[in-house]
């Protein structure tokens, strides 16, 4: 494959990178905006590998997105690049809709107007568009879980912003024949994180000794996976997917959010211990968010029936290995933390460009 990965210096960006190179990818060319999100340190690793290139670009930019997938021979294209915070997309809606959604119709229309330039490229290649869970709206404790004919019903700017463009990634299959296919997936944790989401934020407000904040009654209910079996849904996906299917992606594992945070506090009770007391004193509620969704659970039985996908973490083991890597690297949170990432990336690229 040679891969467009839009948003590949974020958080399921940079893991998807690490996999598709690690899987014999022939190519993958990274277009990402750098937004306060995009951070290219997560693509250090990459950077040494003569089939990556990283180019710093807007997906709105649709002249640039058509000259990379003429020059660089793409014939994937996976769209991680997005505006991902709910909370950001309540307080400034409008970048989510731009980004989102006037961003997903320019790549569209790129692709659209190459495949109509290089017609024998249309049976091989794909575009993905990496979706949320959160378009569904929300689930009552004894509802069905999501799955693909779940009608879409967003609550939150973010989540309408997402389900914006995946109609538009449907029609354009309907009315253009693109051969597109969609994910939507459920809460993702794992490495690289950037430290505003729930499990990398606690974790660094705990070792900070700041209290640890849960909107409401901390009831709220999210099906929590691994970005490493996301990413591998994802190859699967691009590999074997049929044209205009839909997918939905879960890790089977409810938690609320009182459970992940005292399960992060348990553990750092036993990794960091204090000289007295729990993390768990340091949990906070405060008024709850606006919108806020009860639950998301995810029904993966289609993935797993046609593509023989799996997530091959189980939640305790991978929410530990988790907490780990944030330990590990505390450079990597402290520079994002503190902004520094900015000048680590004007120091090792400066005068790089594209
Ligand atoms: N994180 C999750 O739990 C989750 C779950 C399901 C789906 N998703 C979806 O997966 C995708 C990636 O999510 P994430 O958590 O890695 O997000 P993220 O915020 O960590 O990364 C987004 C990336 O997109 C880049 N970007 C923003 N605007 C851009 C533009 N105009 N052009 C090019 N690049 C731009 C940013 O610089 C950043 O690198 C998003 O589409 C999100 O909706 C995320």
């Amino acid at each position: 494959m040679r891969l467009l990965v839009t948003g590949g210096a974020g958080f399921i960006g940079a893991n998807f990178v690490a996999h598709l190179l690690a899987n014999g990818a022939e190519r993958v060319v990274v277009l990402d905006a750098l937004t306060y999100a995009g951070n290219r340190a997560n693509l250090a690793a990459a950077e040494n590998d003569p089939r990556f290139r990283f180019v710093q670009g807007s997906i709105l930019d649709r002249e640039l997105v058509e000259q990379l997938l003429d020059s660089e021979g793409i014939d994937h294209v996976a769209n991680l690049a997005a505006e991902s915070h709910v909370d950001r997309s309540i307080r400034g809606p409008e970048t989510f809709v731009d980004t989102n959604v006037t961003g997903t119709l320019r790549l569209l229309e790129a692709v659209r107007a190459h495949l109509d330039a290089h017609p024998g490229k249309r049976e091989r290649f794909r575009y993905l568009q990496v979706s949320t869970d959160e378009v569904f709206g929300s689930l009552g404790p004894t509802d069905p879980r999501f799955n693909e004919r779940t009608p879409y019903a967003p609550n939150s700017p973010y989540a309408a912003s997402k389900a914006a463009a995946d109609h538009l990634v449907r029609a354009w299959h309907a009315t253009y024949g693109l051969p597109v296919l969609i994910s939507n997936c459920s809460n993702n944790y794992g490495p690289y994180q950037f430290p505003e989401k729930l499990i990398p934020l606690v974790i660094h407000n705990a070792l900070a000794g700041k209290s640890l904040p849960l909107y409401g009654d901390g009831q709220q209910i999210r099906d929590w996976l691994h970005v490493a079996d996301h990413c591998h849904a994802l190859a699967a996906i691009l590999e074997r997917g049929a044209p205009g299917a839909v997918y939905t992606i879960g890790g089977d594992a409810e938690r609320t959010n009182l459970d992940i945070v005292g399960a992060l506090c348990d553990l750092l009770d036993r990794h960091r211990p204090l000289n007295a007391g729990s993390y768990r004193d340091q949990i906070a509620f405060v008024a709850d968010r606006p919108g806020h969704d009860r639950r998301y659970a995810i029904d993966a039985g289609k993935i797993a029936r046609d593509l023989g996908w799996r997530p091959r973490y189980d939640f305790a083991t991978g929410l530990e290995a988790t907490l780990l890597w944030y330990l590990d690297h505390a450079d990597w949170v402290g520079d994002v933390t503190s902004g520094a990432y900015r000048d680590w990336v004007a120091k090792h690229y400066e005068g790089q460009g594209a």
